[in-house]
């Protein structure tokens, strides 16, 4: 079924923003997708989100915030102001300053951190909780906690600092042991965990620690601190079931805590990847063009019943396969990517005085700007892993499409010994095998992989498990061409 829209709807038709922060006040929760993986996390089973950047980690927690709210809980969103880095570096002592596990002690500080924000929360309601036997909790806080205006990091730092004062500090040996016994043990409130199991039975508390990446510096204490808050996650949603904390985390962040994917087999029954498929990509534009039209006072019956092939069909006219077929080669199948590039074709088409279906020379138009800026997003999601990583997508300008493993094997010896020259990938690259580095650019998206001879190429995000060692033929993924020069015609690329 094809649908006509009004030729004005050209001049207002809106994809939403990039960032479920924004979105959330622009209709998110109208068009939102209900994954699976979003019951999974909605139900408690999975408190761990993982996800590539722009995969939609904050869409799941606005959602989840805001329907938590509607249903009458308390909701503490940690944002990223809350976080720094470079604060943490600058003030605690270095691990080998002192014999202090920096791990243990950064869950100890979250935890005490989490359980205060918590009690402070329940403590406002105090009538409330009088009743509840929470008087125990209203009078802690009311003693320990009601003036102090301390943001939430330095309610973190001030417990770290107790714990690295006795740690290197000068006290006694003998005092030591005992005092850090308490403070690891979080004394302080140990006691008030019972009275606060009751108040849960009847008050529900969902914590969302998000944006971790925000100013990420891939410090030892950046490490323990993200560590450390992992740790103190799964020990917290052991007190009650109405107790939730949820922590969303990049993959690449997750790849860069050693501590982390060490504990991996301890986390995995909590962790929630997400996945995208080409069907809930269709579905996630279908829901913003029906939306856009229904915000914007049109009738939107058709769009309505169109389904979401015929939604798209009505917006975006294509060549051969279709012209989603098209944009959805050209990403690695994150929301924020087919919005983005969605929103230029759209833009690009207006600056042409076109109209509705936008015609697949604006989707063209709108691809160089788009994938110059994948090819740079993607390089600096890794520079702390694979510093001068565009240096390397670059080294790919104007070659074939297609390469064969052993021609590819040549250039990644190339590159590694420096034959090659790149910049700024000292600290990687020159201690890289050749399959070692055609696992990189796998898994960085660069590269797609022929499963079968004659058979279409896959990307990373397109299969789940590969034997990668075993794949003969790899491509170089469409969404990096245009940037990189590299036409489209395998024929030639073949030769
Ligand atoms: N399930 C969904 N339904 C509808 N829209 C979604 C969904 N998930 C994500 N989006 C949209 O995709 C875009 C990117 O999502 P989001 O901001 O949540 O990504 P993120 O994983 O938090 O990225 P970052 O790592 O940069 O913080 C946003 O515009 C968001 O509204
Ligand atoms: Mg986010």
């Amino acid at each position: 079924m094809s649908v006509t829209l009004s030729p004005k709807f050209f001049d207002v038709l809106d994809f939403g923003t990039p960032s479920a922060e924004r979105d959330i006040s622009r209709g998110l929760e109208e068009c939102f997708v209900e994954s699976a993986a979003y019951q999974r996390v909605r139900s408690g089973a999975k408190t761990i989100v993982m996800g590539n950047r722009g995969a939609g980690k904050s869409a799941i927690f606005k959602m989840l915030a805001k329907r938590e709210r509607a249903a009458g809980s308390h909701v503490i969103e940690l944002s990223p102001e809350d976080y720094s880095y470079e604060l943490l570096s600058s003030t605690m002592a270095a691990e080998n300053a002192g014999s202090w596990a920096k791990q243990g002690a950064y869950a100890a500080a979250w935890k005490y951190l989490i359980y205060i924000l918590i009690m402070k929360v329940l403590a406002k309601k105090g009538m409330r909780l009088a009743k509840g036997g929470g008087r125990e909790i209203h009078n802690y806080i009311r003693d320990n906690h009601a003036t102090s205006q301390l943001g939430t990091l330095s309610l973190l730092i001030s417990y770290l600092k107790r714990l690295e004062g006795i740690k290197i500090g000068p006290v006694a040996a003998g005092l030591k042991a005992h005092e850090l016994d308490r403070l690891y043990k979080l004394e302080e409130i140990h006691e008030l965990l019972p009275a606060l199991r009751k108040v849960l039975d009847g008050q529900r508390v969902v914590v969302l620690v998000d944006e971790l990446d925000r100013g990420w510096d891939s410090s030892e204490d950046a490490k323990a601190f993200v560590s450390g808050l992992f740790q103190a996650c799964v020990s917290i949603n052991e007190q009650h079931p109405n107790l939730r904390v949820y922590v969303s985390l990049r993959q690449e962040l997750y790849d860069d805590i050693p501590a982390l994917y060490e504990d991996a087999q301890k986390h995995r029954d909590l962790l929630e990847r997400i996945h995208w498929s080409e069907e809930s990509l269709l579905e996630l534009i279908g829901k913003r063009i029906r939306y856009s039209a229904r915000e914007k006072g049109f009738d939107v019956e058709a769009l309505e019943r169109a389904g979401d092939a015929a939604c798209w069909s009505a917006v975006f006219s294509g060549p051969g396969q279709g012209s989603f077929r098209y944009m959805i080669d050209r990403t690695l199948y994150r929301p924020r990517e087919i919005i983005q590039f969605c929103s230029e074709a759209l833009e690009q088409a207006r600056g042409r005085a076109g109209q509705l279906p936008v015609p697949h020379t604006a989707i063209e138009r709108a691809e160089y700007g788009y994938s110059e800026e994948r090819a740079k997003d993607i390089a600096a999601e890794y520079r702390f892993q694979y510093p001068g990583l565009l240096g390397v997508f670059e080294v790919f300008r104007g070659r074939p499409c297609t390469f064969s493993r052993q021609d590819l094997e040549l250039l990644c010896l190339e590159l590694a010994t420096g034959e090659i020259p790149t910049s700024g990938t000292e600290s990687w690259l020159p201690n890289c095998e050749p399959n070692e580095l055609i696992g990189i650019l796998w898994q960085t998206g660069l590269l797609s992989a022929q499963l079968n001879a004659d058979d279409a190429y896959f990307g990373k995000h397109q299969v789940q498990h590969l034997n990668l060692a075993a794949v003969q033929r790899f491509q170089i993924h469409p969404m990096f061409r245009t940037h990189l020069g590299i036409g489209d015609s395998v024929g030639g690329a073949l030769a």
